[in-house]
């Protein structure tokens, strides 16, 4: 295949995702513009629209290593939090202030401090567990080396000023294992994007007692097989947290997302703590009914 035909089978397949994309959107972000999500903020369609408007053009403006897709559905969560749980969001991890700036956007919306936590300077060495990750689902492996993803504190508050909503921002300068232990805020949602297997177990063994009942923790590694195995290691759980494991939602392949070469995914994913499961629905799987399951009984009933 020539240069010029490599280009236009490109161009066309980036027309072709993007086409996908967009016509996916009334699915992946129908959480997001029910009514009820944002009603107890007095957050309405106007907001919602503004607030993905800023979120799609800062991706654009920050360099950042998560999507502005992906900030929405953590702010679909941060929107339907009861208003009267107090509690602020966390974010480990934020590299040149992408995902900050939009979280912060919704921290304001809503009246909530948005805690950052990060070295400001980069990866910690990494370990000999995290030199390289596995991604299966994308037929990758990463590497880190130390400082890896470093960007000074200056930029990054100067991107969220710029963009974003920097009063509602607390900035923790330094590597999780000194800054974390001193914090003890009640958190609503946490959001880890930290690479390292090490730096989230850090952030899980400092912030998860302090994440209420029904809080959302969301991780932007759920490919790395390294980082989802962590959720669902009932040792590791046991023994630092004393309690069991909680699993992760879309682990090794993310919510889907994102249009990739073998289907939808992203690198994000979440867990509830303690997720309310006696208004779950009861489905039994009989091998009768439509797809061979029955409602047994209806989600609140
Ligand atoms: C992948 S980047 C975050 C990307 C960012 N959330 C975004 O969407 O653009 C990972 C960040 O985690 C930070 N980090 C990882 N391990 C850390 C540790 N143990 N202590 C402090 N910061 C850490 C790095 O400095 C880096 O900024």
């Amino acid at each position: 295949m020539g240069d010029n035909t490599r280009s236009v089978v490109a161009s066309v397949a980036r027309i072709y995702r993007f086409a996908l994309l967009a016509a996916s959107l009334p699915v992946v972000l129908a959480e997001y513009f029910r009514p009820e999500t944002g009603a107890e903020y007095g957050v309405g369609l106007v907001d919602k629209v503004v607030l993905a408007a800023r979120m799609a053009r800062n991706n654009v403006k920050i360099q950042t290593g998560s999507t502005f897709l992906e900030h929405l559905v953590i702010a679909t969560k941060v929107l339907t939090i009861p208003h009267e749980d107090d509690g602020s969001l966390v974010e480990c991890g934020c590299y040149k202030g992408g995902s900050t700036a939009n979280l912060s956007l919704v921290a304001g919306l809503c009246n909530r401090p948005l805690e950052v936590f990060d070295s400001f300077e980069g990866m910690p060495e990494p370990n000999e567990n995290d030199r390289e990750h596995v991604l299966v689902k994308s037929e990758q492996i990463h590497t880190y080396d130390e400082d890896a993803w470093g960007a000074p504190i200056e930029e990054v508050q100067e991107n969220i000023a710029r963009y974003g909503d920097v009063s509602v921002c607390t900035f923790h300068e330094g590597y999780f294992d000194r800054t974390m232990p001193e914090f003890e805020q009640p958190c609503v949602l946490l959001f880890l994007d930290v690479g390292l297997r090490e730096s989230a177990e850090t952030c899980l063994e400092h912030l998860w007692p302090l994440l209420r009942s029904g809080g959302y923790c969301f991780t932007h590694d759920v490919k790395h097989m390294e980082i989802s195995t962590l959720f669902f290691d009932g040792d590791w759980w046991r023994e630092t947290l004393d309690t069991e494991p909680p699993g992760l939602v879309g682990a090794g392949s993310g919510l889907g997302l994102h249009p990739e070469h073998n289907g939808f995914g992203s690198l994000l994913g979440y867990i509830v703590k303690n997720p309310e499961s006696s208004v779950f629905e009861m489905v039994a799987e009989d091998g009768e009914g439509e797809n061979c399951v029955e409602v047994v009984r209806k989600g609140n009933d």
